[in-house]
């Protein structure tokens, strides 16, 4: 039985010692190169090339290298009863937590117009979007979204949420549901996208839903690239439902240098590094996924195929 390592581009050093520290006698293999395809029985994966798992014959479970997991729903080479996980750990969330902090306070602070400012060697003072005008408003209340709500919270901020079921988080307006969309746009002008990518989610993210946002509107997407229209946030800031914009995830990736996202000074773009598993941390939870795997238990955060996260 093996352990299977797989990405199109990826260092898997530091995650194989990890793992091997975590259990000595683990057989990891890192693809391509793969000794006995049959002895595969474990396999994780990130931007992995296309119908690759289909190689593996006796594959039992599958485990995303990051929380989303469109990727393995995609590939059709997967075959459907075979469970799928991701990785959430305390890192992750911490590290999104504060990246989304982050970017509130540099778009309240005008910290962006300061970078600017100081190319041109010039002093001027730019005023601070005050708190208490600020409402926050959260897509996806999971297993980021509610960290983030939490440490938004405590910082004093109005947060609101919108999921598929309803919450009960200290301090935070729950919305949920179709019907619950518009009265939570209403009352948000930061709005933090952290749904996962599905069918009904799949450009969400459009001209529609940024005129319904409370002026003026900053939009922070760390979910996923295709949740945005793109061309719709260039629209969204020349009719003035959007000021700004904190961009972490892309339709492409990474982002083309011709993109046009480049050159608008109102765009702060990250690539894709809102939240990165640590190694340590990974190996622990693959261990134990792997171990429950091979022993027929139930997976730690397994997904939903039906659900599609
Ligand atoms: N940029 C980065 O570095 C980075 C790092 C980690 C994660 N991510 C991304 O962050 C996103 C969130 O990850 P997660 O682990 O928090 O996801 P999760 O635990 O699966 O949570 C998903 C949340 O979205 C809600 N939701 C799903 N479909 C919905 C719909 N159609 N309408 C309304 N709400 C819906 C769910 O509602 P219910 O609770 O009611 O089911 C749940 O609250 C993913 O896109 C992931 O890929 C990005």
């Amino acid at each position: 039985m093996s352990l299977l390592l797989v990405a199109k581009k990826r260092d898997f050093s530091s995650l194989e010692n990890a793992l091997l520290e975590k259990d000595p006698n683990l057989d990891v293999e890192i693809w391509p190169r793969v000794d006995k395809k049959e002895r595969v029985t474990f396999a994780v994966c990130w931007d992995h090339p296309e119908k690759v798992l289909g190689n593996y014959p006796n594959l039992r479970a599958v485990s995303s290298l990051g929380a989303g997991v469109n990727h393995l729903l995609d590939d059709k080479s997967l075959d459907d009863d075979v469970p799928i996980c991701r990785l959430i750990t305390g890192s992750l969330q911490e590290q999104m937590a504060e990246y989304v902090l982050n970017a509130i306070l540099n778009y309240r602070h005008n910290f962006y117009d300061y970078v600017e400012l100081k190319k041109k060697g010039s002093w001027e003072q730019k005023g601070i979007i005050p708190k208490d005008n600020t409402s926050v408003g959260i897509m996806g209340l999971g297993e980021m979204g509610k960290h983030v709500a939490t440490l938004l919270e405590q910082q004093g901020y109005k947060v609101s949420g919108w999921s598929r079921s309803k919450k009960e988080l200290k301090g935070m307006d729950s919305f949920a549901g179709k019907e619950e969309l518009d009265p939570f746009l209403n009352a948000t002008n930061i709005l933090i996208n952290l749904l996962p990518l599905t069918p009904e989610t799949d450009g969400i993210l459009d001209l529609e839903l940024f005129k319904k946002l409370k002026k003026p509107g900053y939009l922070i997407n760390v979910g996923r690239g295709d949740h945005l229209v793109e061309e719709d946030l260039i629209y969204a800031f020349d009719m003035g439902y959007l000021q700004g914009a904190c961009l972490d995830v892309f339709e492409e990736e990474p982002l083309p240098k011709n993109h046009s996202f480049w050159n608008r000074k109102q765009i702060m773009i990250t690539p894709h590094v809102a939240a990165i598993t640590p190694a340590k941390e990974a190996a622990e939870l693959l261990v134990e996924n792997y171990k429950r795997a091979m022993s027929g238990m139930e997976l730690l955060y397994e997904v939903d195929r039906e659900r599609g996260y």
